[in-house]
């Protein structure tokens, strides 16, 4: 780990108690895993496309490092469309989702030629207006709710029954009417399926990217020529948060995929996938310092520089998302000794404000460092900007023959750009006659 150079380079420090660290050689293994796993189980020949979903982690360098691997961008705002672009991902390579795009979103996407999945009939009526007044080179698609269920974390399935997203597929009428629009514009050429995210077990997911195929088969049926030419199978594989292992790996979901909906990989349908956590999750860090060590009656506490401001999944999901934490020491040595029971809490005023709950851990002292793992994705993402914390700098690493290289990839937020995000440009807006 790269913790021991971390504070010797002085990325951590005194006025540096808290810094998300990634690790860009796993970055790498995982993207290359990923583009070999469905090269394995597609026809040679067989385009396949695959995006990161920026919501992720939505850092420009990252974005810029799995372009140079492959990998393009998959956005669901203007924001994540600005960052992609900073990162020089080209249209060809990106693809619009969210289920509230805006007119103006969607005649800039259609204009450039990013590839669009449609979220609802509504949307397509603005799509019918934009195609009809302007050719686009952009491959437009449908979004569609398998409702394969809403898997073991109800906040953030996209596949239950009532979820906001996509087409559902099984409410009454709802098949006739994909069929129906599809039949009526030859230039909807994709199916979108996303099944997610983290809840989601790898057979849910393949039956959901099962029913989409199965109604790309109906509609290229009824059409009479194959029509759909791309499914994209959108992301939401699992991640194991309780060991080092990258489990599931994508090479698994392909083989899966591959033998649960075989005719998907017959050379007839080209592919999109959209994975976010799967490639980034376990290459991120957060190291933070141990402020102060304390007890509370029976209670052990270590108050530490991280808590909601980078861990808000953990802080309130603690069963969905438990870090695990290792212990240093100042220098930055692995903590060694007895493991006792230990609170390891943020620094923001309330208090369930922790890390880990009861974690047995060498006894943390004052001037220590705990990294919590697995963290690359969805936490560089969630920024909390209850209490005025700063959002931390974030660092990407290389380990290699001379040692570990550090280079930043997000600075730290200053305490002027906290005034200005908080109204500071506007201190007598209130109080003026
Ligand atoms: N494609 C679409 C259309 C999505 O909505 C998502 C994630 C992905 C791809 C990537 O899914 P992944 O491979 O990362 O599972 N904020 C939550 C996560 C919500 C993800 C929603 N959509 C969290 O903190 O975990």
């Amino acid at each position: 780990m790269a913790v021991r150079a971390a504070v010797a380079q002085g990325v951590v420090g005194q006025d540096t108690p808290v810094v998300g660290l990634l690790d860009v050689t796993g970055i790498r293994r995982s993207a290359a895993a990923l583009r070999s796993a469905f090269a394995s189980v597609v026809p040679s020949g067989t385009p396949v496309l695959h995006t990161f979903a920026v919501k992720a982690t939505p850092l420009v360098p990252v974005l810029r490092l799995l372009y140079e691997d492959g990998i393009g961008a998959e956005v669901a705002s203007p924001g994540e469309l600005a960052l992609a672009r900073a990162a020089g991902v080209r249209p060809a390579q990106t693809v619009l989702d969210s289920p509230a795009k805006t007119s103006a979103e969607l005649r800039e996407a259609l204009a450039v030629g990013i590839a669009v999945n449609i979220d609802n009939p509504q949307e397509l009526d603005r799509i019918d207006a934009l195609v009809g007044s302007a050719p686009t080179t952009s491959p437009i698609g449908v979004r569609v709710n398998p409702q394969v269920g809403a898997g073991t974390i109800g906040a953030l399935s996209t596949a239950a029954a009532t979820s906001k997203f996509g087409v559902a597929l099984r409410d009454p009428g709802a098949r006739e009417w994909l069929v129906r629009a599809f039949l009526a514009r030859p230039w909807l050429t994709r199916l979108h399926v996303h099944s997610g995210s983290q809840g989601m077990s790898l057979p849910q997911l393949a039956e959901g990217v099962g029913a989409v195929h199965e109604l790309a088969e109906a509609i290229n049926a009824e059409a009479g020529r194959p029509q759909i030419d791309t499914v994209d199978i959108g992301g939401g594989l699992p991640v194991d948060f309780h060991s080092d292992e990258e489990l599931p790996t994508h090479a698994e979901y392909a083989r899966l995929l591959k033998e649960t909906v075989p005719a998907l990989f017959d050379g007839r349908y080209g592919l999109v996938t959209e994975f976010g956590r799967s490639l980034l999750a376990k290459h991120g860090t957060v190291l933070a310092r141990v402020e102060y060590a304390k007890s509370s009656g029976a209670r052990s506490i270590a108050v530490t520089h991280a808590g909601v401001q980078v861990a808000a999944r953990t802080v309130y999901a603690p069963e969905a998302w438990p870090l695990r934490i290792s212990a240093y020491d100042a220098s930055g040595r692995p903590r060694t000794g007895p493991e006792v029971e230990q609170d390891i809490a943020g620094p923001a005023c309330f208090a369930g404000d922790l890390l880990a709950a009861r974690r047995s851990l060498p006894l943390l002292e004052q001037g220590d460092w705990v990294a919590a793992l697995d963290t690359g994705a969805y936490f560089f993402a969630h920024h909390y900007t209850y209490n005025s914390l700063a959002r931390p700098g974030v660092h990407g690493f290389v380990a290699g023959t001379e040692g570990v290289r550090f280079a930043t990839v997000r600075a730290p937020q200053r305490l002027e750009d906290i005034v200005a995000e908080s109204g500071g440009a506007h201190t007598r807006a209130l109080t003026d006659e």
